[in-house]
C-alpha cells in the first residue's frame, strides 16, 4: 500500500521536476539576458547623447592640445552617476586623455566589431562595464576616438534579482499548475469511478449512460461482458436475498412454481440399502451429486428416481419400487429403477464411465466407445425416461436431470411430456469441440441435451465450450448473448450455476482441539503431529498420485518435516470393476508404500508420511478428519466443481486450517483465498504443502473467514433456487405463449 502511494506520488512529482528543470535550463537564462539587453540598448543611446554633447568642445580642445580643458570636460561629464570613466585615444591608438577611473586594461583596443548592433559588455576584474567608442572627425580628418565607460554593476544586481524572482515565479507557477492538474484529474477520476460503479451495479438510466465520460465509453462493453461472466458465476447473487435456506427454497417453490411437482433423475441413489453382517444397513454414497441434491429434495419433497444398486434395495422398497427417505425422517420419495448386470455394465461402466467420463475430463485416460455400451446407454435412458413419465402426476412437471448418465433422457421425456420443464445439470466439465468430436454419437448426445429447457454447467467456461460444440456439430440457431440454442423449434437456455453444499450445523460436535487429539490418537500419532487430509473417490481425475508425489518432494526439500507430518488420504473405492480404476488403485498403493518405506525409518522416521485409507467413510467420519487436519489437499487434474473443498471450509468453525486447491477445479474460481496450485507441477505442490503447514494462524484465519462467508452465502439452496427461478420464469413465458397460440388458433368470428 505504502509502495503504491510512493509510486503514485513519483508519477506525479517526476514529470513536475523535469518540467521545472527544463524551465530553469532554457527559460531562466533567456529571461535573465533580456534585461541586460534592454539596459545595453539604453546605455548605447545615453553614450551616444553624451558623446554628441562633448563633440563640439573636443573639436576645439583636441587640435589645441588643451589637455587641461579636456580633463575638466571629462570630470564634468562624470557627474552623470552611471558614467564611470572617459578617455580620448589618438588616431594611433594611444590614450591621450583619460579620467582617473579609466581602467588601464581597457587601453584603446577596439571593443565593438564593425556591423555589431549593440555594444558588447566588457567584463573587467572590478566588474562589468559598457564601453562606447565615438570617433571624432574635423571635416574629413580623423582626430581620434572618445571612449565612454558606463558602470554595469547595477545591471548585474538587477539580473540577480530577476533570476531570483523568476525562479520563485516558476516554482509558484508549477505548484499552481500541478494543483489544477490534480484537481482536474480528481474530478475526472470521480466521473470515472461513478461511471464504472454505475456499470458494475448496472443501475444506469440511458441519460446517465450518455453522461459517461468519453474515455470510459469503449470500456462499457468489456465491463458488461465481465460483469455478465461474474454474474454467470454467482448467478442470482444480487437479485435475491443473500441468505438462502431450505425454507426459502420451499417458499420459492410454493410462490414461483405454485407447488409444481418436482422429479429428480440421477444414476446414483441418495440412500443405498446394503446387506451387511449386522443386517440391512443404509449407506450414503461418496458423491458430489448426492451431497448437493439431497438437501434440496429434503426441502422440496417430490420424487427422486435413481438406479437401485444396493444389495438390499429391492427388499426395502414397496410394491411400486418406492421407499420414503431419509429413513429416519422421511421427506421425499425415492423411486428405484432396476438394471440387469449387463445393462449396468454397458450403460454405467461402459458408455458413461469409460466413454463420457474420460472424454469430458481430459485427464490423459483415453475414452473407449463401444457400440454395445451405446445401445445399453440408449436403452437405460429410455427406461428412466419412461419412469419419469410414469411418476409424473401432471403433464407439466419440473424434472431435474442429473449428470452425464442421462444425456438422451431430456429429449425422450420431452417427446412424451412436451409441457414439462426439464432442467439438467451436467456435474462434470464440458470439453472443447475438438475433444468432444471424438465421440461417435456426438450428434445424438447433443440432440438429447437440447431437449432440456435449461442446461446448467458449473462455470461459464463450460457453457461456452458447450455452445461451441453445438455450433460445430449441429444445425441450430445460437444466441450467444442470451446463451440460448434454438433447435427443432425448441429453445434451450444454457447457464452456469456453480454448485455448492448445504451449510452444516456444527452444533453438538466436539470442539476442534478435542477432535485433533482424538484423530491423532486413533492414527497413533503424537498430539502435535502435522496432518493433511485428502478426501476423494479413488478416481484418476482426482490427482491423488500427484498429491503423493508432492508429499514426497516436500519431505525431500524440508527434511525437518520427516516424522512430524502425515497425509491421511481417504479414498472411497469407485467403479472398481473397471480396469483403469483397478490399475489406478494399485498405482496409488505402490506409491504410498514406496514413500512410507523411504521416510518411516531412519533417525527422523517412525511415523508414516502417507496414511492411505481406501474404504467408504460416512460424512460424520469425514467431518472429523476435516476438523482435525491442518491442511486439506484437493489436487484434481480436472473437476467440474469439487465439493470436498467446500465441505472442508464449512467444517472449520474454528477458522483455522489451510485449503490447497487445484486450479483445474470449478471451486478455484470461487475460493481464491485457497493456496491455488497446478497439480501437475509437483514442486509447486510441495512448496504449497510446506507453506500451508507453516502458515501463521492469523493468515489462516483471514483466508478461512473469507471463504466461509462465501460458501455459507453461495450454498446449494441458492444453486437450486436459481435454476428453479429460471425455470419458473420460462414456464410463465411458455404459458403466455401457449395462450396466445390457442387464441390465434380459434376461428375468426365476423361481427354481425
Ligand atoms: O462428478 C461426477 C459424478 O457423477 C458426481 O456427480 C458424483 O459425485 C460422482 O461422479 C460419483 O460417481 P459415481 O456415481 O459413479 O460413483
Amino acid at each position: 500500500m505504502r509502495w503504491h502511494s510512493i509510486h503514485m506520488s513519483l508519477r506525479f512529482i517526476v514529470p513536475l521536476v523535469v518540467v521545472l528543470a527544463l524551465f530553469a535550463y532554457a527559460v531562466v537564462p533567456f529571461m535573465e539576458s533580456m534585461p541586460e539587453r534592454w539596459f545595453v540598448r539604453d546605455l548605447d543611446a545615453r553614450s551616444q547623447l553624451v558623446a554628441n554633447a562633448m563633440q563640439d568642445p573636443l573639436l576645439e580642445y583636441i587640435p589645441q592640445n588643451s589637455g587641461k580643458r579636456v580633463e575638466q570636460l571629462f570630470e564634468r561629464a562624470l557627474h552623470d552617476e552611471r558614467l564611470y570613466a572617459l578617455a580620448f585615444c589618438s588616431p594611433g591608438g594611444r590614450v591621450m586623455y583619460k579620467t582617473e577611473t579609466y581602467p588601464d586594461s581597457l587601453g584603446c583596443r577596439m571593443v565593438r566589431n564593425p556591423g555589431e548592433k549593440l555594444t558588447p559588455v566588457v567584463r573587467l576584474p572590478q566588474g562589468a562595464v559598457h564601453v562606447w567608442e565615438s570617433p571624432l572627425f574635423d571635416a574629413e580628418q580623423y582626430l581620434g576616438k572618445m571612449v565612454l565607460v558606463h558602470d554595469m554593476s547595477f545591471i548585474e544586481r538587477r539580473s540577480e534579482d530577476t533570476r531570483k524572482y523568476l525562479i520563485l515565479l516558476f516554482i509558484g507557477l508549477g505548484i499552481v499548475v500541478s494543483m489544477i492538474a490534480v484537481l482536474i484529474a480528481w474530478l475526472s477520476l470521480r466521473d470515472w469511478i461513478k461511471a464504472v460503479r454505475g456499470l458494475v451495479q448496472g443501475d444506469f438510466t440511458p441519460q446517465e449512460q450518455a453522461m459517461v465520460p468519453r474515455e470510459v465509453q469503449p470500456l462499457i462493453s468489456d465491463l458488461r461482458e465481465l460483469m455478465q461472466d461474474y454474474r454467470g458465476v454467482y448467478h442470482g447473487v444480487g437479485e435475491v436475498s443473500l441468505s438462502w435456506t431450505p425454507e426459502k427454497l420451499r417458499d420459492l417453490l410454493h410462490d414461483e412454481l405454485a407447488g409444481d411437482e418436482i422429479l429428480v433423475v440421477s444414476n446414483r441413489e441418495p440412500y443405498i440399502h446394503m446387506h451387511t453382517e449386522h443386517g440391512i444397513e443404509v449407506q450414503r454414497p461418496a458423491s458430489g451429486l448426492v451431497t448437493a441434491v439431497e438437501p434440496v429434495m429434503r426441502a422440496c419433497s417430490g420424487t427422486w428416481i435413481a438406479h437401485g444398486a444396493g444389495s438390499a434395495d429391492r427388499e426395502t422398497t414397496d410394491g411400486n419400487d418406492r421407499v420414503q427417505v431419509p429413513p429416519r425422517k422421511p421427506a421425499y420419495t425415492l423411486r428405484r429403477v432396476w438394471l440387469s448386470e449387463e445393462e449396468e455394465q454397458g450403460y454405467y461402466y461402459g458408455f458413461a464411465n469409460e466413454g463420457l467420463w474420460p472424454l469430458c475430463h481430459i485427464a490423459h485416460v483415453r475414452p473407449v466407445f463401444r457400440s454395445t455400451d451405446w445401445e445399453h446407454y440408449v436403452e437405460v435412458n429410455q427406461r428412466f425416461a419412461d419412469t419419469v413419465v410414469a411418476e409424473a402426476r401432471t403433464d407439466d412437471p419440473v424434472v431435474l436431470v442429473q449428470d452425464y448418465h442421462f444425456a438422451l433422457l431430456p429429449r425422450m421425456v420431452k417427446e412424451k411430456l412436451p409441457k414439462a420443464t426439464i432442467i439438467m445439470f451436467w456435474h462434470i466439465p464440458w470439453p472443447n469441440p475438438e475433444s468432444f468430436g471424438i465421440c461417435p454419437w456426438r450428434e445424438e448426445i447433443l440432440e438429447g441435451l437440447l431437449g432440456n429447457t435449461i442446461l446448467g454447467f458449473h462455470t461459464p467456461f463450460h457453457c461456452k465450450n458447450f455452445l461451441e460444440t453445438v455450433d460445430r456439430y449441429l444445425e441450430t440457431r445460437i444466441e450467444y448473448e442470451a446463451s440460448t440454442v434454438s433447435y427443432g423449434g425448441e429453445l434451450t437456455q444454457v447457464e452456469s450455476y456453480p454448485i455448492s453444499i448445504a451449510w452444516p450445523d456444527m452444533e453438538g460436535l466436539p470442539p476442534v482441539p478435542e477432535e485433533r487429539l482424538a484423530i491423532r490418537t486413533e492414527l497413533g500419532l503424537p498430539p502435535e503431529h502435522l496432518l493433511a487430509v485428502g478426501v476423494d473417490r479413488l478416481d484418476y481425475t482426482k490427482g491423488i498420485v500427484e498429491r503423493l508425489q508432492a508429499v514426497e518432494r516436500m519431505l525431500e526439500l524440508y527434511p525437518e518435516m520427516i516424522g512430524r507430518f502425515s497425509l491421511v488420504q481417504i479414498a472411497a473405492p469407485s467403479r472398481s470393476s473397471l480396469e483403469e480404476y483397478q490399475h489406478f488403485e494399485a498405482r496409488v498403493r505402490r506409491l504410498a508404500a514406496r514413500i512410507n518405506d523411504k521416510y518411516s525409518s531412519g533417525a527422523n522416521g517412525g511415523f508414516a508420511p502417507v496414511l492411505l485409507r481406501i474404504a467408504h467413510h460416512d460424512s460424520e467420519q469425514v467431518t472429523r478428519y476435516y476438523r482435525a487436519a491442518d491442511v486439506c489437499v484437493v489436487t484434481s487434474l480436472h473437476d467440474g466443481m469439487n465439493l470436498v473443498a467446500k465441505e472442508f471450509i464449512a467444517a472449520r468453525d474454528d477458522e483455522r486450517g489451510v485449503l490447497i486447491l487445484s486450479q483445474f477445479t470449478g471451486a478455484a474460481r470461487e475460493l481464491v483465498e485457497a493456496l491455488i496450485v497446478n497439480p501437475y507441477h509437483i514442486e509447486q505442490g510441495a512448496q504449497a504443502l510446506y507453506r500451508a503447514l507453516t502458515m501463521p494462524e492469523i493468515e489462516q484465519r483471514e483466508r478461512m473467514r473469507s471463504m466461509r462467508t462465501l460458501v455459507r452465502d453461495y450454498n446449494v439452496y441458492r444453486w437450486a433456487g436459481r435454476m428453479l427461478l429460471d425455470a419458473a420464469q420460462l414456464r410463465r413465458q411458455q404459458r403466455v405463449i401457449a395462450k396466445i397460440r390457442s387464441h390465434s388458433a380459434k376461428p375468426f368470428r365476423r361481427a354481425r
